[in-house]
């Protein structure tokens, strides 16, 4: 039998601390031994909580307790989270964890340091909640150069987006019904401006590429400047207006990655990837492309990532997985201006400025138009040089389109 530890008894917490006790035996079965938790470190008290009699207030009684040897980080946020890990696989412990901030700001340290020490860290259920993908990546899809991933990433804005599209609601509804869900993190800034998305996306490339995309490399565009009308514009089309979190490589050692909207064909199989579901592609040279689609938030689809990897830990103490990137240098990550596109650009922009700028437009009809209003889609271009055309020009929304 192995005594393992969870650190934070909040919606994932909790739900591995369910996942465990509900399929205790086949998780025995299947790690090739029992797991057995033996703590919950939680800050305050919790009289009354199903596993009240496991809460533990100090961090310390899990690091010195030898018997513990797989730790699940169900914190959240780079600090504690941080100090916490560190010292977990300094004391020689496998840690598992959903936290995409820790692993796309620490995990270059992270992993580096679990490989000194010749334990696990493991973080399968940081991207895409319940979707095995990161395995995926890094074996299933070993043997392949890898061009590109792009993907929904987030839950949150998956939700509110398919709420405005299929529903006509506002924004504010809808992300108030995803925070009442449970899908929304406490402070929704991170979904909704992208962050979350973006942190993600850099672990994918960290991984996809080998080399450490740092967050602040990146650029990351969010969801709240998306106006019903751009919506109405898209769909005149046969488009959706999505998230994307995107990763291609451009070079022999370089990389774009980055979150923005996009406007996605009806007929890419992203673009039904609806509500708080997470679909992910990559793009390999052998495998073509491989679309991954599931769960991509919520308490009991995490956990079942988080609990599998605590399985990993335990099945074969001795045959480590390992997951990791190496350092990357000055330059690596290039911004997505240079990548090149067509766009729906809508604008208050007088029909002759519009012509002088731009050549074979595809100019877009909706009956709720406003009088002064044009919405088009322009030909390929990178994003500097739609800056240039459109510079001066009274620019109301500018949105990639992914082919
Ligand atoms: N807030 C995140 C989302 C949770 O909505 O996708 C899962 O990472």
């Amino acid at each position: 039998m192995v005594k393992a530890a969870i650190l934070g008894i909040g919606t994932v917490g909790g739900g591995t601390a369910e996942v465990l006790t509900k399929n205790r035996e086949l998780i025995a079965r299947r790690a090739g031994q029992e797991i057995e938790l033996k703590y919950i470190l939680c800050r305050s008290p919790r009289p009354g909580h199903p596993f009240e009699s496991l809460i533990v207030h100090d961090i310390d009684t899990i690091v010195s307790d030898g018997e513990v040897k797989v730790v699940a980080e169900c914190i959240g946020g780079a600090t504690l989270a941080y100090e916490y890990v560190k010292a977990c696989l300094e004391a020689g412990k496998n840690v598992v964890t959903s936290n995409k901030e820790l692993v796309a700001e620490k995990g270059l340290e992270l992993t580096t340091l679990a490989r000194r020490k010749g334990v696990n860290f493991l973080f399968e259920a940081s991207v895409g909640g319940g979707i095995p993908i990161l395995r995926p990546i890094c074996q299933c899809l070993a043997a392949n150069e890898i061009s590109s991933v792009c993907g929904i990433l987030n839950g949150t804005t998956n939700y509110i987006l398919t709420e405005m599209i299929q529903m006509g609601k506002s924004f504010e509804q809808a992300l108030r019904e995803a925070q009442e869900k449970g899908y929304a993190e406490a402070d929704p800034t991170a979904d909704v401006e992208g962050l979350d998305a973006g942190r993600k996306i850099c672990i994918l490339a960290d991984l996809c590429f080998g080399k450490n995309v740092p967050t602040s490399a990146i650029t990351t565009e969010g969801i709240t400047k998306i106006t019903p009308a751009d919506i109405e514009y898209a769909r005149a089309l046969g488009y959706k207006i999505k998230l994307l979190g995107r990763a291609i490589r451009t070079g022999p050692n370089s990389v774009t990655a980055f979150v923005a909207p996009h406007l996605i064909s009806k007929a890419n199989p992203i673009a039904n990837v609806d509500g708080v579901m997470n679909g992910i592609s990559v793009k390999g040279d052998a495998v073509g492309e491989a679309m991954f689609f599931g769960p991509g938030a919520g308490a009991l689809p995490t956990a079942s990532a988080v609990a599998a990897d605590m399985i990993d830990c335990v099945r074969d103490p001795a045959t480590r997985v390992y997951l990791g990137w190496w350092p990357s240098e000055e330059g690596y990550v290039t911004g997505p201006d240079k990548l090149s596109c067509r766009w729906m650009v809508r604008t208050g922009a007088p029909l002759e400025r519009i012509a002088s700028a731009f050549s074979g437009v595809r100019f877009i009809s909706v009956p709720s138009a406003p009088p002064e209003e044009y919405a088009f889609i322009t030909q390929y271009m990178t994003g500097e040089e739609l800056s240039a055309r459109t510079e001066g020009m009274q620019v109301l929304a500018r949105y990639r389109v992914l082919d």
